[in-house]
């Protein structure tokens, strides 16, 4: 049984996750959060990652690009999200398992029952306790990120981020109980408000309303 609380964030290109991982872990500071992102992580993770986002890797196959992105997962898992809850830690993610469903099923195609099996291989079947999905039109996504310059999955393009964020409404609707949906086209602080009430909730649940306990 682990002990720790598990929660990862999920979304499109853009929809400001990562603004939404910095702000969270600095409010739940009284729990001593651990903050990941994926793919990443772990020395092995970072270096898969670099492969997955270089642009030069053009001709990168679809399933090349999940076995990857499993890959670099099943090392973070296995050295630090697995430990990290066995001692009764907070972990906060930047993506998960649903990001391999959204973008490798629903936005590159391959078949779902085949990622689910991979997602299963490459975690030993550990869930997050909450998935925080954050909504946003990839329009939207695509302005709040222009200065920066696209990686190989922002390349993509809209339709593409199209494809992913509906596959992610798919998925939040076939586990309610797991992935609670924001609005991301709200600002951040009122995001940051929602977010923070849907893991107070969590907390309540698990018995955590201490920092510690
Ligand atoms: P990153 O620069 O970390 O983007 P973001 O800040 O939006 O998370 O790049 C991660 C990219 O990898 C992103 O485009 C989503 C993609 N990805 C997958 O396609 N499958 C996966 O399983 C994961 C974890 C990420």
């Amino acid at each position: 049984m682990l002990k720790g609380i598990f929660i990862s964030l999920e979304g499109v290109d853009g929809s400001g996750k990562t603004s939404l991982k910095k702000e969270l872990l600095c409010r739940l500071d009284a729990f001593h959060p651990l903050g990941l992102r994926e793919p990443g992580g772990t020395p092995i993770s970072e270096k898969i990652r670099n492969l997955l986002l270089d642009t030069a890797n053009e001709d990168m196959q679809a399933r090349t690009e999940a076995f990857l992105y499993a890959a670099a997962r099943c090392q973070l898992v296995e050295t630090v999200i697995r430990p990290a809850l066995q001692e009764g830690k907070m972990i906060i993610a930047d993506r998960y398992i649903d990001s391999t469903l959204a973008y490798q099923g629903y936005g590159r195609g391959l078949p779902l029952d085949f990622l689910q099996q991979l997602n299963q291989l490459s975690t030993g079947g550990l869930k997050p306790d909450l998935t925080l999905l954050l909504d946003v039109d990839p329009a939207e996504g695509a302005r709040r990120r222009a200065k920066d310059t696209p990686d190989r999955l922002e390349k993509a393009g809209l339709l593409f981020q199209e494809r992913v964020r509906q596959g992610y409404l798919q998925i939040a609707r076939e586990e309610p109980q797991r992935i609670r949906i924001l609005d991301a086209h709200k600002p951040l602080g009122t995001v940051v408000g929602d977010a923070l009430r849907e893991i107070q909730q969590l907390l309540t649940k698990k018995g955590w309303n201490q920092p510690g306990s």
